[in-house]
């Protein structure tokens, strides 16, 4: 057994990454068995799965939709918020009573909450019919400790360690048209908030000649875009030998000639002017970047560890709007920090006026155990914050909407990826700038980057139909 421990996640040492190789186990005792696994959270979270999925599967397991049928079940979390946990637990309870019915189902949590102290604490303690947790610095482990299960034993093997990188990874990819490439594991940003830094290990860096072996692969697969996966893309490289940085990986990426290459998320800190240029320059590489606020007040982000002002976002902000043509930018605004008075709220308000983003993800501050942010004194009723969020989210989607507007009448190119969960006569994709559109055009579009007219907009999508050429 071992279990997390906070402190230990915290360590940043001198100590040299290590690239490891993680083979599948095969046995035949799993084989025609049935596997239920649920993901929570973010890109990295659904990458994830994709390899635990792999490991099932080449122990000959096949995934059912529903829980009851289950012989194996995977839960793989999320802990970037206290609703996270709720929704984990909450489904445990139904969980439990699977498991009093049929003992012999087992049911094994992973991700980022098994990560965390409190967590592996409670499951040990609250629920003891779990019988394996697993970390985000083990998954490739999940198919031994199968065995070991089944063999009787019970077990929470959680590491809380700065983390090594496996290459040659096998995933069951969700989609055959996008992909997930990670690039870089990890976060030593240590927000003041954020508990990614502790559950997720240091930042280390996928070699670059791996990742663009990855994505050539992809390409001759016949994939139509990657997306590059960090919770710091721009950190890329820095802790590899030879110096790179992520402009020149994604400049080697671009020369693939891969058709659509993505990346989240970037750290409005050290964006270089040389990323700007890469991504300006390289016809495949979208003109779509997530670039989190968190807050507009200076005397906020200072408290949260931000590393950059107001004035600096925007500046930044202006030099990608003026020097990428056409892109589309959003963020991720966080309200109710500890001691966040009405002024600085207003002054996110202002950065949003400013920026007009196309899209953002809104949060209310959610203390995480063992974080800095979660002892600062915090005496705003949560009423207030959520009115803050409310006002915040009228304004977000006005935008949001203005800017889905302008995009009527033109004819964007959009890679279309199924059958419109609306309208099963539609199908539905995605413009280079990240926009979701629903597109009168037939079933043999899909996988492919097809021009279409937009015809209508909404606060959330847009509606198209397919045309002859892109008229920007
Ligand atoms: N409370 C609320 N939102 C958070 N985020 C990260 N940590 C917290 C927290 N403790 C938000 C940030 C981040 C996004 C992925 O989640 O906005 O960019
Ligand atoms: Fe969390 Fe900050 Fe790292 Fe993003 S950069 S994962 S918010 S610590």
């Amino acid at each position: 057994m071992n279990l997390p421990n906070l402190k230990a996640a915290k360590i940043r040492s001198n100590k040299e990454v290590v690239y490891k190789e993680s083979p599948l186990v095969s046995n035949d005792q799993f084989l025609g068995k049935k596997y239920f696994l649920r993901t929570y959270g973010c890109q990295m979270n659904e990458h994830d799965s994709e390899q635990i999925e792999a490991i099932l599967e080449h122990l000959g397991m096949t995934s059912c939709e529903e829980l009851e049928g289950a012989d194996v079940i995977v839960l793989n979390t999320c802990a970037i918020r206290e609703n996270a946990h709720d929704k984990v637990f909450g489904y445990l309870g139904r969980i439990k009573h699977l498991k009093k019915e049929n003992p012999s189902v087992i049911v094994c949590i992973g991700g980022c909450m098994s990560q965390e102290e409190n967590v592996a604490n409670e499951l040990k303690q609250r629920h003891p019919y779990v019988n394996i947790v697993f970390g985000t610095h083990n998954i490739h482990e999940l198919g031994n400790m199968l065995l070991e299960a089944k063999a009787g034993k019970q077990d929470i093997e959680v590491y809380s360690e700065e983390g090594d990188v496996y290459e040659h990874v096998t995933y069951k990819r969700a989609s055959h048209i996008t992909a997930w490439v990670n690039i870089i594991y990890g976060c030593d940003k240590f927000c003041t908030y954020c508990i990614v830094p502790y559950t997720r290990g240091k930042e280390r860096s996928r070699k670059l000649e791996e990742i663009v072996k990855e994505v050539e692969k992809l390409k001759e697969e016949g994939y139509q875009e990657v997306t590059l996966l960090g919770q710091n893309v721009n950190a890329y490289g820095h802790d590899l030998p030879e110096s790179v940085a992520f402009s020149d990986l994604l400049e080697a990426v671009a020369q693939t000639n891969i058709p659509r290459i993505r990346f989240v998320t970037s750290h409005p800190w050290n964006f270089t002017d040389k990323m700007i240029d890469v991504i300006a320059h390289y016809d495949n590489i979208m003109p779509y970047i997530h670039l989190p606020l968190q807050s507009g007040s200076d005397r906020i982000l200072k408290l949260m560890g931000r590393r950059y002002t107001k004035e600096e976002y925007i500046t930044l902000f202006k030099k990608m709007k003026e020097q990428i043509p056409r892109v589309a930018i959003t963020t991720d605004i966080i309200v109710g920090f500890p001691g966040e008075t009405d002024a600085d709220f207003k002054n996110t308000l202002d950065v949003v006026d400013t920026c007009q983003f196309d899209g953002a993800y809104t949060f209310i501050f959610s203390p995480r155990e063992g974080t800095p942010a979660a002892k600062m004194k915090d005496e705003t009723p949560l009423v207030e914050k959520e009115e803050r969020l409310q006002i915040l989210n009228q304004k977000i989607n006005a935008y949001s909407k203005e800017s889905n507007e302008k995009c009527v009448g033109k004819t964007l190119p959009v890679l279309i990826l199924g059958t419109s969960e609306k309208d099963a006569n539609k199908v539905y994709g995605y413009t280079d700038t990240m926009k979701l559109v629903n597109v009168e055009a037939t079933k043999d579009t899909i996988g492919k980057i097809i021009p279409v007219t937009i015809t209508a907009a909404k606060s959330f999508s847009l509606d198209g139909k397919l045309a002859e050429e892109v008229k920007i």
